[in-house]
């Protein structure tokens, strides 16, 4: 497959690492196409665990070229900070196996600072904070889309980014102390903690576009990796509590500069269940001891801030629509050992919002919120699952489970998580 995304179906956390990892073998490029170190994710290889923000987990395999594409934001200091975590662990990451579009904008230490102060006045005054990760994702791609932003090429000019920041810090020093009562910044500073990096990203620093479409060219395979998920997409989730990218697979194309008529799969993942972190609608939400189960057997605890993950069944109303605004061809679903031990497994088939029945995912997220999911009820299983790795071999209950899923999808379910480690996985009919 010349090009396949690996897109989040749900809120995020879907085990993209590990269906990334399953279709590695096959691809010579790795891509990230939005989002930034709010994003995380662990891999295990033997007894070694690797925390991955930025670069793509494609660098522990040899031979293979990881992408930042120009849809990332990319904090100077964290992907330093990560790349060195690499290295000194042996693992080679030099501008032959690692790219950073020239495009990709920059996390600024105001960003950071912004998004920080930002949520800590919404939850002071009683709005409502997001729950956002706090890594300054929001407001770097405000300045962006803003056309105030600083991008991975005004690295290689000093007096020119010097520039920018300080347009930049001339109108966002008022607010700074007028609304979130800081100290202003001095552009120099800022700007020469920013620069620092500057020679050792420089080698990194590619025109991506040119070079992943000279590949595709070549008939090199691509993997698009999504961070986050639909549902957390800026324009088709359930805005306000979302990411501020486009995290459904269009981002792959704006995000990377491929034209869509590229794109030959989208794998759709998605868990046996539902989480979601930070603030947000999210009707099948189980908050006493059942989701409490879950948490704890599917260690649901983020990777990037360690916060709790909110645990609920599974959402087929969520699922129609992310295999519909992401264009989901087959379905990857991970953990579903966890569900192993429940007495009963639940499906949300439907919502009831205000008495109506409900089959689309709304817009609204008052109405969201105020949904009563409607649930299919299936027995559950107590066997085992996490050394099966054939369907047939599944108990007879996660079998319906899952083909239960598959047809309130409407697409085929081509692999199944059945446990952590790397070769826990079954996979099903062709890929
Ligand atoms: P931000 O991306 O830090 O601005 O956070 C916005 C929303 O997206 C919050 O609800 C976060 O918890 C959520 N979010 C951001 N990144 C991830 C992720 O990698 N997994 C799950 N949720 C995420």
């Amino acid at each position: 497959m010349p090009a396949t995304i690996i897109v989040g179906a749900q809120w995020g956390d879907e085990g993209k690492a590990k269906v990334l990892d399953a279709l590695m073998p096959d691809m010579d490029i790795v891509v990230r196409y939005q989002g930034g170190s709010n994003a995380g994710h662990t891999v295990v290889v033997g007894t070694e665990r690797y925390a991955f923000h930025l670069v793509p987990s494609g660098i522990l395999h040899d031979r293979k070229v990881c992408v930042i594409a120009n849809g990332c934001v990319v904090e100077p200091v964290e992907l330093m900070k990560e790349i060195d975590a690499l290295r000194a662990r042996g693992v080679r990451i030099d501008g032959s196996n690692l790219l950073l579009s020239e495009r990709a904008h920059l996390v600024m230490p105001y960003h950071r600072l912004t998004d920080q102060m930002s949520e800590k006045r919404k939850e002071s005054s009683g709005e409502g904070k997001i729950g956002t990760t706090g890594r300054g994702i929001g407001p770097c791609y405000v300045d962006k889309v803003a056309r105030s932003g600083l991008r991975a090429i005004d690295l290689l000019r000093p007096d020119y980014f010097l520039l920018r920041v300080t347009q930049r810090l001339a109108e966002l020093n008022p607010l700074l102390t007028a609304v979130y009562g800081v100290e202003p910044l001095d552009p120099k500073k800022v700007a020469d903690e920013v620069l620092a990096f500057a020679p050792r990203l420089k080698p990194f620093i590619a025109d991506t576009a040119a070079y992943l479409n000279g590949a595709l060219a070549q008939g090199k395979a691509l993997l698009l990796e999504g961070a986050q998920g639909s549902l957390l997409d800026i324009d088709h989730g359930t805005y306000p509590f979302v990411t501020s990218s486009n995290a459904t697979s269009g981002g792959a194309t704006t995000g990377t500069g491929i034209s869509p008529r590229k794109i030959t799969l989208a794998v759709g993942v998605a868990k046996a269940y539902v989480t979601r972190v930070g603030s947000g609608p999210f009707p099948t939400e189980l908050t006493e001891k059942v989701g409490e189960g879950l948490r704890q057997r599917g260690v649901e605890f983020g990777t990037t801030t360690g916060r709790p993950r909110r645990c609920g069944w599974f959402d087929a109303v969520g699922i129609r629509y992310a295999v519909e605004v992401s264009g989901i061809d087959a379905i990857a679903l991970t953990k579903l050992d966890v569900l192993t031990g429940e007495p009963e497994v639940k499906l949300c088939v439907t919502y009831d919002i205000g008495g109506r029945r409900v089959e689309r995912f709304p817009c609204d997220h008052q109405a969201l919120a105020a949904a009563t999911p409607i649930y299919e009820t299936m027995p559950g299983w107590n066997e085992s699952i996490e050394s099966v790795r054939s369907f047939a071999k599944l108990p007879p209950a996660a079998r319906n489970f899952v083909k239960r899923i598959e047809e309130l999808a409407g697409v085929p379910i081509r692999y199944v998580g059945v446990g952590r480690t790397r070769d826990a996985m079954i996979r099903r009919g062709k890929k």
